[in-house]
């Protein structure tokens, strides 16, 4: 596991979106669902797409990949629908005094 890092104001995410942020040189994608952040690998486990602008379902606590559509579960990483079948990695994420941060999971990549 890496360190903390600060990544930006949690009130800059509102319910329902997300953001790409940069942390320590690795791109990873902020979600907000009714107010509990997930972060994940931006990139998508298939090819080069970025997670962040996808479409998040929040009912489902998941994130279509605006390439290929696959579902990915923000809670696990696993994916929940082809053509991706290798997960993406879940980072830690919470709020101190307003203000998100991010360790990114140094273990294998996907
Ligand atoms: S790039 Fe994400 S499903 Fe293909």
């Amino acid at each position: 596991m890496s360190d903390w890092v600060m990544v930006g104001a949690a009130a800059d995410i509102p319910h329902g979106h997300a953001a790409l942020v940069d942390v320590d040189g690795t791109p990873v994608a902020v979600f907000n669902v009714n107010g509990q952040f997930y972060a994940v690998d931006d990139t998508c486990s298939h090819a080069e797409a970025s997670l962040s602008e996808g479409e998040l379902d929040p009912e489902a606590c998941s994130i279509e990949c605006p390439m290929h559509g696959s579902c990915f579960d923000l809670r696990t990483g696993e994916p929940l629908s082809l053509p991706a079948y290798d997960p993406v990695r879940v980072h830690r994420v919470e709020v101190v005094d307003g203000t998100l941060r991010v360790a990114v999971d140094a273990g294998a990549m996907p």
